[in-house]
């Protein structure tokens, strides 16, 4: 009797370490940063003040990040703006900056990831953290958005502490983003272990100066 009480103890207290570790090992990040940049692909007829809305960042603060640009809302389209970002651990999981996005008439989560937010995330991305079904999406309501982010690696080098989330275009590669960035190409690749660089989509994480 002792004894299987004291078994079944054992094993509980066994089952709660491996709990404890599984559950260590799945918090893959701790803590975020302030800043990060999102990489945003200005299209023909979108402006600052879209920009800046759909961001809830302020002009000025967006054009503090962005040289290059004058001020007002002439912001050249085909060019790519930087847009400031807090970059957090969420869920334990994953480096993100989640956002707040009201829904227009004919919004689906595609159309809200290649054309609103210019691909710095995908649909399968936002649809992950809606509970609204995809061809099912109300107008005018809330939904999460979640763009990437990475706060750098320093295992990789602690000379940069500031990244872009990039979305690649058909037309760029990797020879193409370290000349427009000045990072060695090899840097490149080892802050960004997992992309394809030849692909010309998807997301990649472009050490910025600052
Ligand atoms: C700014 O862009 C938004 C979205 O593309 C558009 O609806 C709005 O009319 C534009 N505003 C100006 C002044 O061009
Ligand atoms: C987003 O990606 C799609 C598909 O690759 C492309 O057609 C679209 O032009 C991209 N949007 C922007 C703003 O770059
Ligand atoms: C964001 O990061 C997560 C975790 O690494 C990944 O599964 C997801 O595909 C990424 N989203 C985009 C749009 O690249
Ligand atoms: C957005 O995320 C919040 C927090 O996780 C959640 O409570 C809310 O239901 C989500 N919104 C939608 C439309 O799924």
């Amino acid at each position: 009797m002792n004894k299987t009480s004291n078994r079944k103890r054992h094993i509980l207290q066994l089952g709660i370490w491996v709990l404890f570790f599984t559950v260590k090992i799945e918090s893959k990040c701790t803590k975020g940063c302030d800043l990060a940049l999102a990489s945003y692909y200005v299209a023909q007829g979108s402006n600052l003040t879209y920009i800046s809305k759909i961001f809830s960042q302020s002009i000025p603060e967006i054009l503090r990040y962005n040289p290059q640009i004058w001020g007002g809302d002439g912001i050249e389209t085909e060019a790519r703006i930087n847009v400031p970002i807090s970059c957090l651990c969420l869920n334990s999981d994953f480096l993100g900056h989640p956002i707040k996005y009201q829904t227009q008439v004919g919004d689906t989560y595609g159309k809200i990831a290649q054309e609103v937010f210019a691909n710095l995330t995908d649909e399968y991305w936002i649809q992950r953290v809606n509970w609204f079904e995809a061809d099912q999406i109300p107008d005018f309501v809330d939904i999460n958005v979640t763009v990437n982010c990475t706060c750098g690696n320093r295992q990789v080098s602690k000379n940069y502490g500031l990244f872009a989330t990039y979305p690649l275009r058909p037309e760029e590669d990797l020879q193409s983003i370290s000349i427009e960035s000045s990072v060695p190409t090899m840097l490149l690749e080892r802050f960004n272990p997992k992309s394809d660089f030849s692909a010309g989509l998807g997301l990649v994480f472009v050490p910025a100066k600052g």
